[in-house]
């Protein structure tokens, strides 16, 4: 099966990338935080990518700035991977590695030197993710250890990084 990814036409897309959300998630929260985030500082339009096979969206990634220890004079700036989500008629084919890979390779591209993740465990550590404990990193919200993941962007770029992750408000208010 043939897809491509490309950054995602802001306003032109939107409503396949919802439809993607609503339906993979099997609930509106998804598509609800992307149309925040896209009205947030945090939102990055090279970091919005989209799978597209004919001419239809097939799935989505965003990636989003956050800072960690935000409290501390050292705050540092990373990146949430959130949401993620391919169609179910067309998950189990490689879409959903095909976009993390290509906004691994975008961050790094632009300079940003880690990305923060909370999912399922045994699908990111496939692409280097490890739990972010690892590096005294946590997350605001609950979440069990294995799934609140991190991965370094530039080697050693997480060292002496801990803290708590500031996300943005949109997630916030996920419903
Ligand atoms: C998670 C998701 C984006 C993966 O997309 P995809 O295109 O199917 O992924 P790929 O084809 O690249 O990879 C499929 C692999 O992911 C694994 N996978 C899919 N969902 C998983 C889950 N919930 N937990 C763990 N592994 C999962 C599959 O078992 C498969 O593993 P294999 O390669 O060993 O067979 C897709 O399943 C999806 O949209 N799910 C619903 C929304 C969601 O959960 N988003 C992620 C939130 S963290």
């Amino acid at each position: 099966m043939q897809w491509v990814i490309l950054q995602a036409r802001e306003g032109v897309d939107d409503h396949q990338i919802s439809i993607v959300l609503r339906e993979a998630f099997g609930s509106p929260g998804e598509a609800q935080l992307v149309e925040k985030l896209q009205l947030c500082d945090c939102f990055i339009p090279e970091l919005s990518l989209v799978a597209v096979r004919n001419n239809q969206i097939v799935g989505y990634l965003l990636l989003t700035t956050i800072r960690i220890n935000p409290n501390q004079g050292d705050s540092v700036q990373s990146l949430a991977l959130a949401p993620m989500a391919v169609l179910p008629a067309y998950q189990q084919k490689g879409i959903g590695s095909a976009l993390v890979n290509a906004a691994l390779i975008k961050a790094i591209a632009l300079g940003y030197r880690s990305i923060i993740v909370l999912g399922h465990a045994n699908y990111y550590s496939r692409f280097g993710f490890r739990p972010a404990s690892q590096w005294k990193i946590r997350s605001p919200f609950p979440a069990p250890d294995e799934a609140f993941m991190a991965i370094e962007l530039a080697d050693g770029s997480l060292k002496k990084v801990a803290g708590i992750v500031e996300y943005s408000a949109p997630f916030f208010e996920l419903e």
